[in-house]
């Protein structure tokens, strides 16, 4: 699929502006602070109806406006559409596919897919669990709306749960058997998240390692494991899974009571990732690390093309600086003939000269094409 029109007003650093993208590869070229990175924010926000970094709309709205507008064409295999979303200072906001209003954003997700790189997600590697996470579920919910409506159902149960916690923490008893009933909740609905994550490193993993693999010049193995907080790991059935899951919530049980919140499930989940058998957290080089995690994300591009059967759209915010010319030259390669993307950058296009399908440089949130 590829985006053929985008128009964006009122979008952070743009007043008004619009493009009709190449369907293949578009670099974007400006020096620092000229609006690279707000261009691709909001080709993300189109797919996902929310900004990649969770900003507010208030903070995306340009300075002294009442609201943005974003529109976009997207040209998919077999039928096109034109997402259009305003978004105003007080929070509310209009959506609408092909001209029909739609009242729950979660309607947009899996209409433009996109996977975007950015500097941030050298996170994946060096932050905490929830970045993990975050990068399986945001693939995840734009591939499946049972996941996003499983990921909406879990928070409430946690939500509730740790209420109730509280609730028999401080005396005031409804009881340990309306415990029990959203401990069912909880397994049932945990079990279904607990199986698409494992499914989808399954997948991820050896998609993951072969990209490193060719990067590194073959000289480091990526592993990529899924640590769910409820079990080990590896193989395993629903039924498995939920019996896991049972059983660790009993044996948490007093120590739940004790400390009055839910503490195993799906949103303590993990993954481990080494490179030649040791964590790269602890271990990698920056320069591992920034491999490691535009390995996942070409990885995520992958898997997210084999469940749905197109290219989705690629985003990479500012990925060549920081790439030797080797690297540089692979990733290069690696995305030719890959569905659509945008690259940015502050230099030109001298890690790939010739070959860009149309280039746009960007100076004070105005864009120039050529
Ligand atoms: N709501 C807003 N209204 C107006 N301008 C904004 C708003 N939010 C951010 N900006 C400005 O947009 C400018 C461009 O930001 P952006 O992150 O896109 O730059 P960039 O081209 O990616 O630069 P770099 O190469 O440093 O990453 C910044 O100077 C920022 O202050
Ligand atoms: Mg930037």
């Amino acid at each position: 699929m590829y985006l053929s029109h985008l128009l964006l007003h009122n979008f952070r650093n743009y007043i008004r502006e619009t493009i009709n993208p190449h369907p293949q590869l578009n670099l974007i070229q400006g020096e620092n602070a000229q609006g690279k990175s707000n261009l691709l924010e909001a080709i993300f926000l189109l797919g996902m109806g929310k900004s990649p970094f969770n900003a507010r709309s208030r903070e995306i709205i340009r300075w002294g406006q009442e609201w943005f507008c974003l529109k976009g064409r997207v040209q998919r295999r077999d039928h096109s559409l034109e997402v259009e979303m305003t978004y105003k200072r007080d929070g509310s906001r209009e959506v609408t596919i092909n001209g029909q209003r739609e009242e729950n954003i979660s309607q947009l997700l899996g209409r433009i897919n996109v996977v975007l790189f950015s500097p941030e997600d050298l996170q994946l590697l060096k932050g905490g669990p929830s970045f993990r996470r975050r990068f399986l579920d945001l693939q995840l919910c734009q591939m499946s709306p049972r996941y996003f409506y499983y990921l909406q159902q879990y928070r409430r149960i946690i939500q509730q749960r740790n209420m109730l916690l509280k609730d028999i923490g401080s005396g005031h008893t409804p009881g340990r058997d309306d415990l029990s009933v959203w401990d069912g909740q909880l397994i049932q609905v945990g079990t279904g998240i607990i199986s698409r994550r494992q499914e989808a490193v399954n997948k991820l993993a050896p998609l993951a390692a072969a990209f490193h693999r060719k990067m590194s010049g073959d000289k480091e193995e990526l592993t990529v494991k899924y640590r769910p907080s409820i079990a080990g790991g590896g193989e395993r059935s629903r039924e498995e899974i939920a019996a896991d899951f049972q059983r660790v919530l009993t044996a948490a049980r007093r120590e739940e009571l004790k400390r009055q919140y839910t503490m195993v499930g799906p949103h303590r989940d993990d993954l481990a990732i080494s490179i030649n058998g040791k964590d790269v957290r602890t271990y990698g080089s920056q320069g591992q690390q920034r491999t490691a995690a535009l390995s996942l994300k070409m990885a995520e591009s992958h898997h997210m093309e084999g469940e749905m059967g197109e290219q989705p759209i690629l985003l990479l915010d500012d990925i060549m600086s920081e790439l030797d010319a080797r690297r540089r030259q692979f990733v290069f390669a690696a995305i030719q003939g890959k569905g659509q993307v945008f690259i940015s950058g502050t230099e030109g296009d001298e890690f790939a000269p010739g070959g860009w399908g149309r280039r746009y440089s960007i100076s004070q949130g105005r864009i120039g094409v050529g």
